[in-house]
């Protein structure tokens, strides 16, 4: 089994805390109005699949540590301890989880912000819808983060809002929380830059059009290499 550390936190720029609460409000209305229209949805099941297809083998005889970061309600936490016999965490700023337990596996949550998460060692971490409703300032601490919770030869998986026209563009909703729409070159370079090498793709349609736009996912797996930093290494 690979080893896990209690890390330092991951410093965030300045006034990272009070969006994080404007972000815990406005999903905490959203989710308390039943507006979670992302939980149990097709493009979910898409993720989870692709999530479960990109998980490296386990290293050891225990089982495998995901890690769902925003887990929202928990059934992807909860598929992922099953599909893969895993111990799954889901980390969510608000304990809005109400899945059922998995059939096999282990599915426990957090209530917490990810950049307060220490636990390291990670042989999967899955972002689904996170990372695009961070400030742009704090992309780097975040994808740094997310890297820094992998064991060697560990795997993130990201999905976010894809950019339908090339432009890395802010959208704000009224209650002050951001929605991105990102390019595959801004979430690469992102990872890039906290030292993973991209693996894998994948663009799901959302059969859904706004402002003229068709809009759709994209998820993208990285794997960690000899340039992931600060991460405990194995033996
Ligand atoms: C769009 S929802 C996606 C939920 C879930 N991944 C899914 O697809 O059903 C985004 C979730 O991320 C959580 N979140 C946002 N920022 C967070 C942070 N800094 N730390 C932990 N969770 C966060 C929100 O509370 C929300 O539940």
């Amino acid at each position: 089994m690979p080893p896990t550390t209690d890390t330092p936190t991951t410093a965030a720029p300045a006034g990272y805390t009070a969006y994080r609460q404007t972000v815990a409000d406005s999903f905490g209305h959203w989710y308390g109005h039943a507006r979670d229209s992302w939980t149990g949805a097709d493009t979910n099941a898409r993720v989870t699949r692709f999530a479960c297809a990109q998980a490296p083998a386990a290293t050891g005889a225990g089982r495998r540590r995901v890690l769902d970061v925003g887990c929202g309600r928990g059934r992807q936490t909860t598929e992922f301890a099953e599909r893969l016999d895993a111990d799954s965490t889901g980390l969510d700023l608000l304990d809005v989880w109400d899945a059922p337990p998995p059939a096999r596996g282990r599915a426990r949550f957090r209530q917490g912000d990810f950049l307060d998460f220490a636990r390291t060692g990670h042989d999967l971490v899955v972002d689904n819808g996170c990372l695009h409703h961070q400030r742009r300032a704090d992309w780097p601490a975040w994808a740094a983060h997310g890297a820094r919770l992998l064991r060697p030869g560990g795997v993130l998986v990201v999905s976010v809002f894809l950019s339908p026209d090339g432009e890395t563009t802010e959208m704000v909703l009224d209650d002050g929380r951001l929605n991105w729409w990102l390019t595959e070159q801004d979430v690469t370079g992102l990872y890039a830059g906290a030292g993973l090498a991209p693996v894998d793709r994948l663009v799901i349609d959302r059969n859904f059009r706004y402002r003229g736009h068709w809009l759709k996912y994209l998820a993208l797996s990285f794997r960690t290499t000899d340039r992931t930093p600060d991460r405990p290494t194995d033996g």
